[in-house]
């Protein structure tokens, strides 16, 4: 297949554009981009933009029941961490996941899928965590792995056992990380069911402690590692995460400028979550200035509670809202950027010898995809060199 007439966002240094660009593929893989082709086989896409497929680095997106109550409550004065105290909240998702079944846990995030897919969404990462107890974790890694059998796309799943202590063990930290870290993660690590292990380290979760018995039984498990960190307060569980090579710290609107640096020379990026930020209307903004220095990706965090967002395009335009990034800095964090929060170094970018997971847009600028709220300019997508929506011109 070969493209030409294009505006490339290639994301190889910023937007790294090329005008009148052509990109030519072969066997799933892009094999050259150039400045212009003269081949008559060419299919001239009308000087439309072209940008890697995009990378959801961070969701949630499978769950059962449903949490808009808890919108009310925010709204009528009750904090997120009281109601999360008060048995919602994470755990109020447990409930309905644990009740739900399997089937009905695939239908219901089928549907929240394919909001992310129509948007050129071709890399999902997804994590486990509203079962805490085995049997209901491995449920959801197994509804997450089967999302990427009912539809193009691949998922990288992540087993979050540690987002919060479920009631029956809230008194008894050390039985629930002892179910955790040997029964659960040896189960799931037998059936190769997660790729990267999660944990929420916060006062109303994880303390940092019992994080790092987490990580450790990880690293047995020869599992990747990454945190939900400094989310409502800087517990100091970015440090600890960089100490193991956490893969990604999240959230982090408290963590410091020495933990930005502490993160970055261990190699792990920050990604930035806005939804969450939005939907708790949240004061505290991440470190962005000192962040910019280094990778920043950006996500959905797609969850029933701190962030029901359906769309990566309107999570741009809330990083650029919110956290003051630049169109491009939004455009590389669902890109390149994201492509390091997941360890995958074959995609995010538009270059010869990467992954042919493109996105053709009706749009003339790369900014346009950050710019307006509710518009989908999307007009076809490739993923491993075959087009599996929309069409070509
Ligand atoms: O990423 N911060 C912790 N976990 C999720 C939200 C969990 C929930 O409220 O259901 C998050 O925001
Ligand atoms: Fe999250």
């Amino acid at each position: 297949m070969l493209l030409s007439n294009l505006r490339i966002a290639t994301m190889t240094s910023g937007y790294g554009l090329i005008e009148n660009g052509s990109v030519s593929i072969a066997s799933g893989m892009i094999t050259s981009v150039a400045k212009k082709t003269t081949s008559a086989e060419a299919i001239d896409c009308g000087g439309r933009l072209l940008t890697p497929g995009l990378i959801d680095c961070h969701t949630h997106l499978v769950y059962g029941g449903n949490r808009a109550n808890e919108f009310e409550m925010r709204l009528n004065g009750l904090a997120y961490a009281d109601i999360a105290q008060a048995g919602g909240g994470i755990m109020s998702t447990v409930r309905a996941t644990r009740a739900a079944s399997g089937q009905d846990l695939l239908n219901a995030a089928l549907k929240r899928h394919d909001s992310l897919l129509a948007e050129g969404v071709t890399t999902i990462e997804i994590k486990s965590g509203y079962g805490l107890d085995v049997e209901t974790e491995v449920k959801m890694l197994k509804v997450a792995r089967m999302l990427a059998t009912l539809r193009p796309v691949d998922v990288k799943t992540t087993f979050l056992g540690a987002h919060t202590f479920p009631t029956e063990f809230k008194e008894n930290h050390a039985g629930y990380l002892e179910i955790l870290c040997n029964q659960a993660l040896a189960q799931i690590a037998k059936e190769g069911l997660a790729d990267a292990v999660d944990a929420f380290c916060e006062s109303i979760a994880f303390s940092v402690a019992e994080t790092e018995q987490v990580f450790k039984a990880a690293g047995t498990h020869g599992l990747p590692v990454k945190l939900h960190a400094e989310q409502l307060s800087n517990l100091g569980g970015a440090k600890l995460a960089a100490g193991y090579n956490a893969l990604s710290v999240d959230h982090i609107e408290y963590l410091d400028e020495d933990g930005v640096e502490t993160i970055a020379k261990s190699g792990s990026v920050a990604v930035l979550l806005p939804g969450a930020f939005y939907y708790l209307r949240e004061k505290q903004s991440p470190p962005v200035a000192a962040l910019r220095k280094h990778r920043v990706p950006i996500a959905t965090d797609l969850n029933p509670g701190s962030s029901p967002v359906l769309s990566l395009l309107t999570t741009m335009n809330m990083a650029c809202v919110l956290f003051g990034l630049t169109p491009e800095e939004a455009l590389l964090g669902v890109t390149a950027n994201a492509a390091c929060a997941l360890g995958l170094s074959d995609r995010g970018t538009i270059a010869a010898s990467q992954r042919a997971d493109l996105v053709l847009w009706d749009a003339e600028r790369p900014g346009d995809l950050s710019y307006p709220l509710g518009f989908n300019p999307l007009a076809a997508v490739i993923r491993n060199g075959e087009i599996i929506r929309g069409s070509l011109p």
